[in-house]
């Protein structure tokens, strides 16, 4: 959810302004981000580019596009030249469906009325799961001004059209180089290794909701401003399995963060990362999905909200967890620079216990973030 005010009547000067503030390295890289964004899209056949405008159904009351629109956006593309790929040769047709996404920032913000350029491109391909580099360039077609919006990257599984169940192979790509296919491969080796550890989170047990009767929770604490949203998942919501996108389910997902921040800081709200989100549950047309959010950790400007994804048939109350992930917001004040966000009021063992993860996550990803702008 993108909840910015205006920042002013000329969005692409902002830009502008925001290029030259940035420090040489960093705008060299956005300009060569930019450049390859462009430059590659009809290049190869690994390659798909999409461009759309950006109407008011995909920004909030101010203007600001919605981060989960992006995300929507990104899963499309990265879905299309997935499926392509995979039906490159011949045997089973599939679609690709989306298994992860790797921890996502969104660099700038998008305005109605300007066009939103994704390039997706397979950048890596295992025997069964590929990985797909999306760029998402903002235009404004006004001044012809562009800011690159977000970098992602997606892993898909191609699944039989036959048999939603049966994991088709994927062909093999070319690499430009040896070294390329090699820092592909270690990537494939490093998101392995981690989503075991999320594996575990999603067979956590679905908790209860809460009880209407309950007495109204006091300001800032967890309680406060959790928040769920009830979606029935529709045909348009579905792949060609009747299988729910994964950019639908992310889509929901950053609402209902947005909503959560918006109720503990009553501001301005903004996007600012999601964390490594893993699919390993299908959500089938027709099911009924809860969507729950959550405050687990605050630093002094940022808010982090647990997003619990639940899927049920419509007729029969057993609930499975189908997705969960970390999504970090920002409250911006009137200029729309980074505020201070009130404390979290902690209550009880489990609270503390999500609080001090979240903690952790936080540090490891300023460490990190500290040493990617020492690069
Ligand atoms: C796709 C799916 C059927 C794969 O099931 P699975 O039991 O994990 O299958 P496997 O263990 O045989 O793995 C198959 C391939 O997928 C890859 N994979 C599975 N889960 C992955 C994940 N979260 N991230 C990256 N790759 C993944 C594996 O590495 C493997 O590729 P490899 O053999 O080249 O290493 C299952 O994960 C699924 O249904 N996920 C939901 C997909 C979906 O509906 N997405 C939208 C949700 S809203």
């Amino acid at each position: 959810m993108r909840c910015f005010r205006p920042r002013s009547s000329k969005p692409a000067a902002e830009v502008e302004d925001v290029l030259e503030q940035l420090q040489p390295s960093q705008s060299q890289q956005v300009s060569r981000d930019v450049r390859d964004a462009v430059g590659a899209g009809a290049q190869q056949d690994s390659n798909h580019q999409l461009s759309r405008i950006m109407r008011p159904d995909d920004a909030n009351i101010v203007g600001n596009v919605h981060g989960g629109i992006i995300l929507k956006m990104i899963e499309e593309a990265g879905c299309i030249v997935g499926t392509r790929h995979c039906n490159a040769q011949n045997g089973d047709r599939c679609m690709a469906a989306l298994v992860r996404v790797e921890k996502t920032e969104f660099l700038f913000p998008m305005f109605i009325g300007e066009v939103a350029h994704v390039t997706a491109e397979i950048t890596y391909a295992s025997k069964h799961s590929l990985e797909v580099q999306v760029k998402v360039l903002a235009e404004n077609i006004l001044t012809g001004a562009k800011k690159l919006a977000n970098k992602a990257a997606l892993w898909y599984v191609p699944c039989s059209l036959q048999n939603v169940n049966k994991v088709t192979d994927v062909p093999p790509i070319k690499y430009a180089s040896q070294e390329q296919e090699e820092q592909g491969r270690k990537r494939y080796e490093a998101q392995k290794l981690e989503r075991l550890e999320t594996k575990a989170r999603t067979e956590e047990v679905v908790p209860p909701p809460p009880n209407p009767e309950d007495p109204p929770k006091e300001q800032h604490t967890v309680g406060f401003s959790q928040s769920s949203l009830i979606h029935l998942v529709g045909p348009s919501d579905c792949t060609l399995h009747h299988y729910v996108h994964g950019g639908v389910t992310m889509k929901l997902m950053d609402e209902v963060a947005g909503i959560v921040s918006v109720r503990h800081c009553n501001s301005n709200v903004v996007t600012a990362s999601v964390d490594a989100i893993n699919f390993h549950r299908k959500i089938n047309k027709g099911c009924v999905v809860t969507v729950t959010g959550r405050l687990t950790f605050i630093s002094n400007k940022s808010m982090e909200i647990e997003v619990l994804v639940d899927a049920s048939s419509l007729v029969e109350p057993d609930k499975y967890r189908a997705v969960s992930a970390f999504f970090t917001f920002m409250s911006l004040d009137k200029d729309n620079k980074p505020q201070p966000v009130p404390p979290l009021k902690i209550d009880g063992e489990e609270e503390q216990r999500r609080f001090k993860e979240g903690e952790a996550r936080y540090n490891q990803n300023k460490a990190k973030r500290l040493a990617d702008k020492k690069q």
